[in-house]
């Protein structure tokens, strides 16, 4: 009979790691051995306590149990801790020039289907009236037609539609179809910063080490086209708080924008304001498929 290894803290990392040897999914053998190696290196490195061991799969015993259909405390957590960015920036290198992208975040569904003109800010809690009005372009400015452009924003107190209960219709959220022009325009209204869901163990971590849950006023955009890279991005209000400090590092200074104020009069679809608003355009350049980076 063989003897059992003597244990080692230092190689017995290699005794896990040798335990994936079979294993027919090189990737996931790569991911299942850089895990082990990291994991244990951060367990030698902080000392860690039997305790703080403990606390952390408590920690995420409640992250998975506070989730469900409607809430996704991992992926709060993996935005929270800068994850989510940085993969969202991995997958998303295009060539100089394309729009950047940005987080999905957990509020999309797709809206009801939209023309332009229509004005999304139905139901209550709509902010200041706002003319949005974009243009989506390749990357030598062509307008790229038929691309499918989805929207959805939070209402002037920060709740999005889906977060006002099972019941609710849609309220600023809806999906347009470029035309030829790659022209997209409507009315909606100005949207405000919020929280993101904080009254679970990701709020706890963030009242924890000092951080608060605030996001900046944003739009979200989410373009596809045939041929090109979808982009899923928000654009920013210049004037909202947490700019510098999104809970999410969702900002990008490429992607603020200073929703102008309007003076009231004719707007340019032709609506007649008899009072001031404020106003958005954007010009989304994105990347054919083709022109994307070889993967390394
Ligand atoms: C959002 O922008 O909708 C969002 C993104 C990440 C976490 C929470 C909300
Ligand atoms: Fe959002």
């Amino acid at each position: 009979m063989a003897e059992p290894r003597e244990f080692d803290e230092k190689s017995f990392t290699q005794d896990v790691i040798d335990t994936f040897a079979k294993c027919q999914n090189l990737r996931l053998k790569q991911i299942m051995t850089e895990v082990v190696m990291s994991l244990h290196e951060l367990v030698r490195k902080l000392d860690l306590t039997m305790e703080e061991w403990e606390f952390a799969i408590d920690f995420l015993t409640r992250t998975g149990q506070i989730s469900d259909s409607r809430r996704q405390e991992f992926i709060l957590l993996s935005d929270t801790l800068g994850v989510s960015m940085l993969v969202d920036a991995i997958n998303n290198r295009a060539p100089p020039g394309t729009t950047e992208s940005t987080v999905l975040g957990p509020f999309f569904v797709p809206g009801p289907a939209a023309r332009n003109g229509d004005n999304i800010d139905v139901g209550e809690k709509g902010g200041a009236p706002t003319f949005v009005d974009v243009v989506i372009n390749d990357l030598d400015g062509n307008p790229i037609s038929d691309a499918q452009v989805d929207v959805w924003h939070s209402d002037e107190e920060g709740f999005y539609d889906v977060q006002y209960g099972p019941d609710a219709g849609f309220a600023r959220r809806a999906r347009f179809t470029a035309g030829a022009d790659g022209r997209v325009y409507f009315w909606s209204s100005l949207p405000a910063k919020y929280p993101i869901p904080d009254d679970g163990p990701v709020g706890q971590m963030l009242g924890a080490v000092g951080r608060h849950p605030w996001r900046p006023a944003h739009l979200h955009f989410m373009i596809e086209a045939a041929g090109y890279k979808k982009l899923v991005t928000h654009i920013f209000v210049r004037e909202s708080e947490y700019l510098e400090s999104d809970a999410v590092f969702g900002v990008k200074q490429s992607l603020v924008d200073e929703f102008p104020h309007q003076p009231a009069g004719v707007a340019p679809d032709g609506t007649v304001m008899e009072n001031p608003y404020r106003s958005m355009t954007w010009d989304f350049r994105l990347p054919r498929l083709d022109q994307l980076p070889k993967a390394a």
